[in-house]
């Protein structure tokens, strides 16, 4: 059966994190698969572990710390998720986004969601970063869409727009940043899929032909979440490896964790500027 969070379930996590902090941020941050170390240029943080959190799902998957670590990024007060948890885990898409729901009824105002992918456009090699221009839901379209179930109209509208799930302006401002600061940007469609195992060459193949230019087990959720409820989003992909569609090489977690290294400088670099101006 699945279980889907109610907006009380919600308002409990929401009303937990006003008791620990005092920050009112507008921007809320998730860090992906080796992406951790970003929250550590936090200033002044209030550092609260999830396991404090009323309903809040706990990650089980090493690379994933589990906490919030909320302060100031660039004078920007921000609330930023150190890991995030997966469809794959085990919970429902309804559980893996609540976080994102705290944070509209918290007054977020924007979302900056990153991730670690599989490059799947040949030109992309590990250790770029690819600006998400939209997203290709997978798990959604069969069934995994996390606004099924009892609306929560408080929230947002039953059949809510996807048109621009990726903000334009938030994007054009990337784009600026990443040329003052010579931090090159991909641009392309992240597709979601549940994982957990990583792709066959003949997935890689057919999410080639449907328009993919990198694949990941996450984000796509969020922010549909995310847009249900009138947050504006940014998203950044780390491609941490090649997509193997000639079954040549293998995948493995150890090696999206090693990317992440040489990713998290580059999106610290595009993050902050952006926060610098809002
Ligand atoms: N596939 C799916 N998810 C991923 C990959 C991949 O190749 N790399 C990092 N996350």
């Amino acid at each position: 059966m699945t279980t889907y969070v109610t907006l009380e379930k919600i308002d409990e996590a929401a009303d937990a994190i006003r008791s620990k902090t005092s920050y009112k941020p507008r921007v809320g941050l998730i860090l992906g698969s080796g992406l951790n170390s970003l929250a550590d240029s936090v200033q002044k943080a209030d550092i609260i572990p999830y396991s404090e959190l009323p309903n809040w799902p706990k990650s089980t998957v090493h690379g994933h710390a589990g906490r919030l670590v909320i302060g100031e990024l660039e004078g920007q007060p921000v609330f930023v998720m150190q890991g995030r948890v997966h469809f794959y885990e085990g919970y429902s898409m309804s559980q893996i986004t609540l976080p994102v729901r705290v944070m509209l009824r918290l007054g977020l105002e924007m979302m900056f969601v990153t991730n670690a992918a599989g490059g799947i456009h040949p030109d992309f090699e590990p250790g770029d970063v690819m600006l998400i221009t939209d997203n290709l839901n997978l798990v959604g379209m069969t069934g995994g869409n996390p606004l099924m179930g009892p609306n929560i109209e408080e929230l947002g509208p039953r059949f809510p727009d996807m048109s621009r799930s990726y903000d334009p302006d938030l994007m054009a401002i990337a784009r600026k940043i990443s040329i003052e600061n010579k931090v090159p940007l991909r641009e392309g469609v992240y597709c979601a899929l549940s994982g957990p195992s990583f792709e066959s060459p003949a997935d890689l193949r057919f999410l080639r032909m449907v328009g993919a230019d990198a694949v990941g087990m996450s984000t796509a959720p969020e922010v549909i979440v995310a847009r249900h409820g009138g947050m504006r989003v940014l998203g950044l992909s780390g491609i941490s490896n090649k997509a193997n569609v000639d079954g040549s090489t293998i995948t493995t977690h150890e090696e999206v964790i090693e990317a992440g290294k040489v990713i998290t400088p580059k999106i610290e670099t595009i993050i902050r500027g952006v926060l610098r101006s809002l």
